[in-house]
């Protein structure tokens, strides 16, 4: 399904899925196996304008739209659920708002590192008892005189946290204002008050390393605020819309593996005297996910459309992730049928399309969020 796409997005999607047909879906499975951060793909990434794709050439990025980011995510995903996730974050929840909000100074300082895959970026909002409620977090930015500030407190399920150079980390400078006294920070992952815990230990995304953030007596500088203060959750919550359009181009992608394996497998595997795909028990169940995954799609392009028209695309965005991260889970959960007993066992990649999936309806926003977020502008409230 190309539409009209021109000329340079179809360059960045074909480049895109060359590099993960032949770098990345070979790895994959033992990415997930040895829960392997991806190191080598990461850097190669960066070398093809993977890692800041919308970041302006001027700071080192590709200088391209978000059409053409959400192709080349729905590519990367297409062969390693965890490496798109790796390059979604970097892209959308760490050069994004930098690019968005940050100072010439800031930009300088982080873009071209960022972009080029020199360096890895991480966002903290989460915490152990904020996540969907993300305005309640507690982790505190104490004025220290005029030099700047002392973060304290723990931030839960940082995704490329242990191996980040960079933190974009939201911490509340007035606790007095609720989520209006939020701010954020690009704090440099070496901080000596910063320390990470133990790589998570997950069903799915598994060469995507998260942990937990401590934050103790962590000084920074006042130039390390973006934007003003007061002003975080809004950064936090603008980049998340970003974030959303990537994280249902990733789902895309998982669907997108998952149907064309059992696509694959139905056409070769024979009972009855003919291949399963022309019973039409399975020939149905192809049928649907295929709809459903060009559906799924032609949300995230109308969103990133939006997005690169400079509109507000709150509900577009929410609308393509909870779409496409229900597709997907669907999508996952019938290729596992039809591979039957086969698509139990860990000699194919659909158990692990499967267990990739899942976490696609609850990262960035579980579903009942998007809901949430959809049900607002549906009701104008
Ligand atoms: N962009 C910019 N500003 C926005 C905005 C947006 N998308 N959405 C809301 N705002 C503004 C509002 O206009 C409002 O401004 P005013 O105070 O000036 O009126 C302000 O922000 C607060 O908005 P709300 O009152 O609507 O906010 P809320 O507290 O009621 O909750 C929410 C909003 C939708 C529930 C939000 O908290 C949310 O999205 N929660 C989910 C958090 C989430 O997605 N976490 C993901 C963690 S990161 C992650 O998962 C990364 C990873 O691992 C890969």
């Amino acid at each position: 399904m190309d539409l009209d796409l021109t000329p340079e997005q179809r360059m960045i999607r074909d480049t895109a899925r060359d590099f993960a047909t032949r770098d990345v879906l070979p790895h994959a499975a033992g990415i997930d196996r040895r829960h392997e951060f991806p190191r080598e793909i990461m850097a190669k990434l960066g070398t093809l304008g993977l890692m800041g794709v919308g970041v302006p050439e001027a700071w080192g990025g590709a200088g391209m739209d978000t059409v053409s980011y959400v192709l080349a995510l729905e590519e990367i995903a297409r062969a390693c659920a965890a490496t798109a996730v790796i390059m979604s974050v970097n892209n959308s929840l760490v050069c994004g708002p930098i690019l968005a909000h940050g100072s010439d100074a800031q930009k300088r300082a982080w873009l071209p590192d960022l972009a080029s895959g020199r360096k890895l970026g991480c966002f903290a909002l989460s915490e152990p008892e904020s996540g969907s409620d993300a305005g309640a977090l507690r982790t505190s930015a104490r004025r220290a005189g005029d030099s700047g500030f002392i973060l304290n407190g723990t931030k839960n399920f940082v995704t490329n946290g242990p191996v980040a150079d960079v933190v974009v980390l939201l911490a509340s400078t007035d606790p007095a204002a609720g989520s209006k006294g939020i701010s954020a920070f690009i704090v440099d992952a070496r901080n000596p008050g910063l320390k990470f815990g133990p790589p998570d230990d997950k069903l799915g995304i598994r060469g995507a390393p998260s942990a937990q953030l401590f934050a103790t007596d962590a000084v920074v500088s006042a130039d390390a605020m973006l934007g003003v203060p007061g002003s975080g959750y809004k950064i936090a919550l603008g980049a998340l819309d970003a974030g959303r359009i990537g994280i249902a181009a990733q789902a895309l992608g998982i669907a997108r593996a998952a149907f064309e394996d059992a696509t694959k497998y139905a056409l070769e595997r024979k009972t009855f005297g003919q291949p399963i795909a022309r019973h039409q028990a399975i020939e149905f169940k192809l049928a649907d996910m295929s709809t459903e995954i060009d559906a799924a799609r032609l949300m995230i392009w109308r969103a990133a459309v939006k997005k690169d028209q400079g509109a507000r695309y709150t509900s577009e965005a929410a609308m393509a992730k909870l779409l496409a991260s229900e597709v997907a889970n669907r999508v996952a959960k019938e290729a596992v049928q039809v591979f039957g007993g086969y698509g139990y066992l860990t000699d194919f990649p659909v158990e692990r399309h499967f267990r990739d999936a899942k976490i696609t309806e609850i990262y960035e926003g579980t579903s009942e969020i998007q809901r949430m977020v959809i049900a607002r502008a549906v009701l104008g409230a």
